[in-house]
C-alpha cells in the first residue's frame, strides 16, 4: 500500500500525571521514542510540532495531596516544575510542555464538552455511586479500601488490589471503608454524562480494523479485542472538586473525567503554542498525528479520544499510535509505591553528563513488542562495550590519527581500493534501512543501523591499519583517514535523533558549525579536504563496576526503606484529620485476655477470638491469621476497642476490635500492656 504524503506532523506524548517524578519506564515507553521520532523528522526538514505537558487533574493527584496533607494545586505545581525540568535536561525536545491546569486548557476542554453537550452527543444518566456520609462527598473507587476478594489482602483499593494486581470494582471489596473517614460508604444517586461509545463502534471498526492494519500488533490486538467485546457508554464526568468544572447549569460539584480532559490537553497546548495557526495542526487532513503512549493508555487513545474527536466533528484522528509495552527494572515491575524505579531527576543528579548513555540504553532496550528489562549491568555493558569501545573508539582513532599524520587537516581522498569501495557501498544501504525503521517506529533497529556505521568505521580502521601503512605509504593513509572522517561526519547525522548531546560534541571535534540536514546524508563528501579539525575529546568514559553496584545497592535499600516508610509515614500521619479530645474519649479501649481462638473456615486471614474483657466474654473476628496462629494467642493479653459497633463478618457477630500495630510492609504485632493487668483495665 502506498503511504499517504503528509504536509506536517503533529506528535504527541502522553501527558504524565503531575503526582510524582518521571522514571525510566515512562522514558523508554513514551518520551525517548517520541523524541527520536521528532528529531528525525525535523532533520529531514518536515514541519513538526511535538506536544507535551502535565496531566494535573484526576483522582491520582487528589490522593497524593491527601497523603501529603497539602492541596492538589501544591502537588501539581511541584511536580510539573520538576518533570518539565528533568525532561529538558534529558534533551526531550518538546515544542511546548504545558499543563492542564492552565486557563487555556480549562477553556478549551469546557468548550469541547459544551459543544458535544449542546449537540446532544451525550447521554444523561442517574446512577448510584458510593458516597461517604462522614465527609459528605462521593467516593472515587480509589478512595474505597477493603479486603481483596481474590487474595484477601486487607488494603485493596476499589479499583485495584496492589498485592495481587487484580482489577476490582468497589462493589467487590469485602468490608469496604472510605479511606477519607473510615466509615462504611453508602450508595447515593448522582447524575452524569456519558459518551455513547457504542454509537462510534461501526466507524471505529472500519477505521482501525480495516484501514489501520499496519498498527503495531499489540495496539491493533488490544483495539480489536475491545471492539469485538462491544463498547458501552462511558461517563465523562465525575463527582470531584478538582478538575475542569462541568460547564452546564446544575452540575455543581462535578468535573470532567480526567480521561476526557487530559487528551484535549494536546489541543490546548497546540493552541497555547500557536494561537493563530493551531487549526491547521488539528483540522487539516494533511496533518499526520501520531500519539506516543504506553500500553495502559491504548484504549483511551485509540477508542475513547478518537470517538470524542469524531463526535466533535472538526478534528483529525491519529494516523498511528505506536504504543510500547512496559519496561521492568532488574527483573521486577517498576513500582512507585515500592520505590522500585530509577527516577530521572535523581539519575541526572548522579550522572550529570551522561544523558545520552541513558537515552542509548533505553532505546536499545525499548519494550517495543514485549515487556523488557533494564538492568544496571546492561547499562554498564552498553556504555563500555558499545559507546566507549565502538563509537568513542572509532571517532577518537580517526581524529587522533588525522592530527598525527595530517596536522589535523582533512586529507584528500586518493585512489580507492576494492575494499574501500565495498565499505563505502554499505553506507547507502544502512541509511535506507535506518530511514525505513525510523519512519515505521522501529527504534531499536534504527539505533542498530546508526551504530552499524560506527562499527563499520571501527572495522575499516582495524582492517586497513593506517598506523602501520604510515611507515610506507602516506597517500594511502590520506585516503583511509578521509574515508574514516566522512563516516564520522555521517555519524553526526545518523546519531543525532538518538544521542543529541554526543553529536553536538562530535560536531565540535569535527569543527562542524551546525547540524547537517538529513538530505546531506548520502553526499559522498561531508568534510572537504583541507578543512581543519579541532582537538579530540573523549565522547564517553568507562563506567566502573563500583558505580553500577552502588546503583543496585541504592535500589535495594531504597525499596526496603521505601517511600512507604520515611516519607510516606509522615504523609499518612499528615493525612489524618485532627481528632478532638471528645472524639478520642468516645473510644472505650480496654485490656482483655484471649480465652480461645480458631480459624474462620474458608478464609486465610480471619481468626475467631473469644476474649475475657473483665466485664463479659465475647467474640471478635480479627484479620490476623497470617500473623498469629490460634495457639500463639491463647492466654495472651491484648488491647481492644470495646465499643466498636458490632459487625457481622462471615456470619459471625464481632463485638470490638483487637488493636494491632502494622508496619508499612504489612507485618503486624498485637498491642499488649507492658505488664500483666486486670482484664477490663482502661487504656487512654
Ligand atoms: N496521565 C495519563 C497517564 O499517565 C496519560 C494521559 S495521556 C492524555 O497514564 F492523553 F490523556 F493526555
Ligand atoms: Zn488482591
Amino acid at each position: 500500500m502506498k503511504q499517504k504524503e503528509y504536509k506536517r506532523y503533529l506528535v504527541t506524548s502522553a501527558l504524565p500525571y503531575a503526582n510524582g517524578p518521571i522514571h525510566i519506564g515512562h522514558l523508554a515507553g513514551v518520551y525517548v521514542p517520541a523524541d527520536i521520532y521528532v528529531r528525525y523528522l525535523r532533520l529531514t526538514g518536515r514541519e513538526v510540532c511535538f506536544i507535551g505537558g502535565s496531566d494535573e487533574h484526576g483522582v491520582p493527584i487528589t490522593i497524593k495531596a491527601r497523603q501529603l496533607g497539602v492541596t492538589p494545586r501544591e502537588i501539581v505545581d511541584q511536580y510539573h516544575t520538576q518533570i518539565k525540568e528533568s525532561f529538558s535536561k534529558l534533551g526531550i525536545s518538546f515544542d511546548i510542555y504545558s499543563r492542564t491546569t492552565s486557563e487555556i486548557h480549562h477553556k478549551t476542554a469546557s468548550a469541547f464538552f459544551k459543544k458535544l453537550y449542546d449537540e446532544g452527543k451525550f447521554i444523561e444518566k442517574e446512577t448510584e455511586q458510593f458516597f461517604d456520609p462522614g465527609t459528605g462527598t462521593f467516593l472515587a473507587d480509589r478512595y474505597i479500601v477493603g479486603t481483596c476478594p481474590r487474595c484477601n489482602h486487607n488494603h485493596a483499593y476499589g479499583d485495584q488490589c496492589e498485592k495481587c494486581g487484580s482489577t476490582l470494582s468497589a462493589e467487590e471489596l469485602i468490608d469496604p471503608r472510605s479511606s477519607l473517614s473510615g466509615v462504611v460508604p453508602e450508595k447515593k444517586k448522582t447524575k452524569h454524562w456519558y459518551l455513547p461509545l457504542n454509537e462510534y463502534e461501526p466507524w471505529l471498526k472500519e477505521w482501525i480494523l480495516e484501514t489501520h492494519k499496519e498498527w503495531k500488533p499489540n495496539v491493533y490486538g488490544q483495539c480489536k479485542s475491545w471492539l469485538d467485546n462491544g463498547l458501552k457508554p462511558r461517563a465523562v464526568s465525575r463527582d470531584l472538586d478538582w478538575g475542569v468544572p462541568v460547564p452546564i447549569e446544575g452540575a455543581e460539584g462535578k468535573v470532567l473525567y480526567v480521561w476526557f480532559d487530559a487528551p484535549i490537553g494536546y489541543i490546548s497546548n497546540t493552541i497555547e503554542l500557536f494561537p493563530d495557526t493551531w487549526e491547521k495542526w488539528w483540522k487539516d487532513k494533511d496533518t499526520k498525528m501520531v500519539h506516543f503512549i504506553g500500553k495502559d493508555n491504548i484504549v483511551f487513545h485509540c477508542i475513547v479520544f478518537p470517538s470524542m474527536l469524531k463526535a466533535h466533528g472538526e478534528f483529525i484522528v491519529p494516523d498511528n499510535v505506536p504504543a510500547n509495552e512496559f519496561l521492568n527494572l532488574e527483573g521486577d515491575k517498576i513500582s512507585t509505591s515500592n520505590n522500585w524505579a530509577v527516577w530521572l531527576h535523581e539519575y541526572l543528579e548522579r550522572f550529570p553528563n551522561k544523558q545520552d548513555v541513558l537515552r542509548y540504553t533505553l532505546c536499545a532496550t525499548m519494550p517495543e513488542t514485549k515487556d523488557n528489562d533494564f538492568t544496571w549491568k546492561d547499562f554498564q555493558a552498553r556504555n563500555n562495550n558499545e559507546l566507549v569501545a565502538i563509537l568513542g573508539n572509532f571517532v577518537n582513532r580517526a581524529v587522533v590519527l588525522t592530527h598525527k599524520y595530517c596536522d589535523g587537516v582533512v586529507p584528500t581522498c586518493n585512489a580507492l581500493t576494492e575494499y574501500d569501495k565495498e565499505i563505502l557501498s554499505q553506507i547507502p544501504k544502512t541509511i535506507e534501512s535506518l530511514e525505513s525503521h525510523l519512519e515505521h517506529y522501529h527504534f531499536r533497529e534504527a539505533l542498530k543501523d546508526a551504530m552499524s556505521l560506527a562499527r563499520l568505521g571501527n572495522k575499516y580502521l582495524a582492517d586497513t591499519e593506517p598506523w602501520k601503512v604510515a611507515k610506507t605509504d602516506m597517500e594511502r593513509v590520506q585516503t583511509i583517514l578521509n574515508i574514516a572522517l566522512q563516516i564520522c561526519a555521517r555519524l553526526t547525522i545518523a546519531l543525532d535523533p538518538f544521542l543529541p548531546f554526543t553529536t553536538e560534541k562530535l560536531r565540535g571535534i569535527l569543527n562542524m558549525p551546525a547540524a547537517l540536514p538529513w538530505s546531506r546524508f548520502r553526499d559522498e563528501v561531508l568534510l572537504a579536504p583541507g578543512f581543519t579539525l579541532n582537538d579530540p575529546v573523549l565522547l564517553f568514559e568507562k563506567i566502573e563496576d563500583t558505580t553500577v553496584q552502588a546503583e543496585v545497592d541504592r535500589l535495594t535499600k531504597g525499596s526496603a526503606a521505601t517511600e512507604t516508610t520515611a516519607a510516606a509515614v509522615t504523609e499518612i500521619i499528615a493525612a489524618f484529620p485532627e481528632c478532638t479530645f471528645e472524639e478520642f474519649s468516645k473510644m472505650d479501649i480496654r485490656v482483655a485476655t484471649v480465652l480461645a481462638a480458631e480459624r474462620v473456615p474458608k478464609t486465610d486471614k480471619l481468626l475467631k477470638i473469644t476474649i475475657d474483657t473483665g466485664l463479659d466474654t465475647r467474640v471478635i473476628v480479627s484479620g490476623i491469621a497470617e500473623h498469629y496462629s490460634p495457639e500463639d494467642l491463647i492466654g495472651r493479653q491484648v488491647c481492644m476497642l470495646a465499643n466498636l459497633a458490632p459487625r457481622k463478618i462471615r456470619g459471625i457477630e464481632s463485638k470490638g476490635m483487637i488493636l494491632m500495630a502494622q508496619e508499612p510492609d504489612g507485618s503486624m504485632s498485637i498491642v499488649s500492656p507492658e505488664k500483666e493487668m486486670k482484664n477490663g483495665s482502661v487504656v487512654n
